[in-house]
């Protein structure tokens, strides 16, 4: 058990966004909530963030993910950490801090980071680093034993620390009360004039406490981000994580480069994914599915053995064995049933069709409750909007709806119910009539003859 502090309550001037950073996304989830969630992944207890910079937005934002401190004023990390003096108190045992704008940290990191820490016995463990380019961070100082003796920070380093090549990534695991106890004596007596809460290593050294380093073994979970070229460099390594993980568990990916799949997505084994498909989070996709190349899916429920190809459905549900495009577009609050057709060009919206319902191509479904066994002609058009309020159309079960068929709702249709191609329907139709409702035919004979004359 342990808890977590977030550190979160800066600027990040370089994003240039009216937005805070650490509510910047990657791959649908916000940056902070990335490192809430690893902590909690990892078995964190309890999680508090310290908000600075526009801080109600980073809380409404993360909302309960996380408990809060706030920092007014951003006088170092060192005073951010003492904003949650009273949270650390109350948390016994230890205390993981990191850092929100670092969202690759992963739970497994967090979790030998603290096994790492716990078998030494130490007072404070700083998660460390190798770098090639060490420039702008604290750099790890370690005594002729090995022992870390102390960080210091670049702008404080001498030349000769400055060719150390460990840093510290800012994360860290402390035991609560020798964390509190180091606060409290920190000065900002440095090249920034902040309280550094890497300073809290040497003081607890020289109390005669313990302190090491874990060194990571994968250099991309302490990335942070500080502009737009890092989190988009954050998201390819997110993407290509959360692909791998569908990958693993079952889902095939053509050119999986190309595919963009968030945080909180489902997908079941034997589902095919093509190229340049957007799965958005809250989605969610069963077995045996084909999502073809280029659709795009958000809030979907996908069940089993459904077929999707270049479509783009929000927020609605397709029954099983469910033929989607190419070129639907579902529309939210539609439930789809089992063995229908959407065909090429066909819009749903806020409807609900039944089962082995066929609209195959060219058709506007919008406010409707359709049946099952429905067959839409080519072109059907439910006209749903009188310029001022929505209304619905009613189809019962087995109906067959001819081609360029206009229903001016609110309509109701009895089961069975046939319609006359080219018809506009502007009365309730009975169970198993017929509906006709345009002009008759006239042919004026010889009449192209006469007019050429
Ligand atoms: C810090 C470390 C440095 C380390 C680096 C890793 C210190 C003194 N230095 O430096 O050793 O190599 O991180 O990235 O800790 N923050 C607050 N309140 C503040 C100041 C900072 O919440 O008053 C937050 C920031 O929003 C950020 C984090 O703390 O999430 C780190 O702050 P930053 O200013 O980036 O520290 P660095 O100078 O990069
Ligand atoms: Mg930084």
């Amino acid at each position: 058990m342990f808890s977590a502090v977030i550190l979160a309550a800066g600027m990040g001037t370089r994003m240039k966004s009216e937005m805070p950073k650490v509510i910047h996304k990657v791959c649908g989830k916000p940056l902070a909530k990335w490192v809430i969630d690893a902590a909690k992944d990892a078995g964190a207890n309890a999680v508090l963030t310290i908000t600075g910079h526009k801080s109600d937005m980073v809380r409404e934002t993360l909302s309960d993910a996380s408990e809060y401190a706030l920092q007014a004023e951003q006088k170092g990390t060192g005073h951010a950490v003492m904003q949650a003096a009273d949270f650390i108190k109350n948390h016994k045992g230890s205390v993981v801090i990191l850092n929100g704008d670092t969202p690759l940290i992963t739970a497994d990191t967090i979790t030998k980071a603290i096994e790492y820490h716990a078998a030494r016995g130490n007072s404070a463990t700083v998660i460390t680093a190798v770098l090639g380019d060490a420039a702008g961070y604290g750099r790890i100082v370690r005594g002729a034993d090995g022992g870390v003796l102390k960080i210091v920070e670049h702008k404080d380093a001498t030349d000769e620390e400055r060719k150390i090549n460990e840093i510290n990534s800012g994360m860290y695991v402390f035991e609560s009360d020798a964390l509190i106890s180091a606060l409290e004596r920190l000065t900002p007596n440095n090249a920034q004039g902040e309280y550094y809460l890497t300073d809290t290593l040497e003081i607890l050294l020289k109390d005669g406490q313990k302190i090491g380093a874990y060194a990571i073994a994968d250099n991309d979970e302490i990335r942070g981000i500080n502009d737009r070229v890092q989190l988009c460099e954050a998201e390819r390594i997110m993407q290509s994580r959360i692909n791998a993980a569908h990958m693993k568990n079952g889902v095939t990916m053509r050119i999986p480069e190309s595919i963009y799949i968030e945080a909180d997505v489902e997908i079941g084994n034997d589902t095919e994914i093509g190229s340049g498909v957007t799965i958005k989070s809250g989605t969610k996709i069963g077995s045996n599915c084909v999502i073809g190349q280029g659709s795009t899916l958000d809030r979907a429920v996908i069940h089993d053995n459904v077929e999707i190809l270049n479509s783009v459905i929000i927020n609605s549900e397709i029954d099983e064995y469910t033929k989607v495009g190419p070129f639907a577009y579902v529309r939210p609050d539609c439930r789809v049933g089992r063995d229908v057709k959407v065909g090429d060009f066909v819009e749903l919206k806020n409807s609900v069709i039944g089962d082995g319902t066929k609209i195959s191509h060219l058709t506007y479904i919008g406010d409707s409750d359709v049946g099952k066994n429905v067959n839409f002609g080519c072109g059907t058009v439910t006209c749903n909007y009188d310029g001022k309020k929505k209304y619905r159309t009613v189809i019962g079960d087995n109906c067959f709806v001819g081609c360029n068929t206009n229903f001016v709702s609110p309509i109701h249709v009895g089961d069975g119910a046939y319609i006359a191609a080219g018809s506009t329907i502007t009365e309730d139709i009975p169970d198993n009539s017929l509906a006709i409702a345009r002009e008759r035919q006239v042919n004026k004979e010889h009449w192209s003859d006469k007019r050429d004359k």
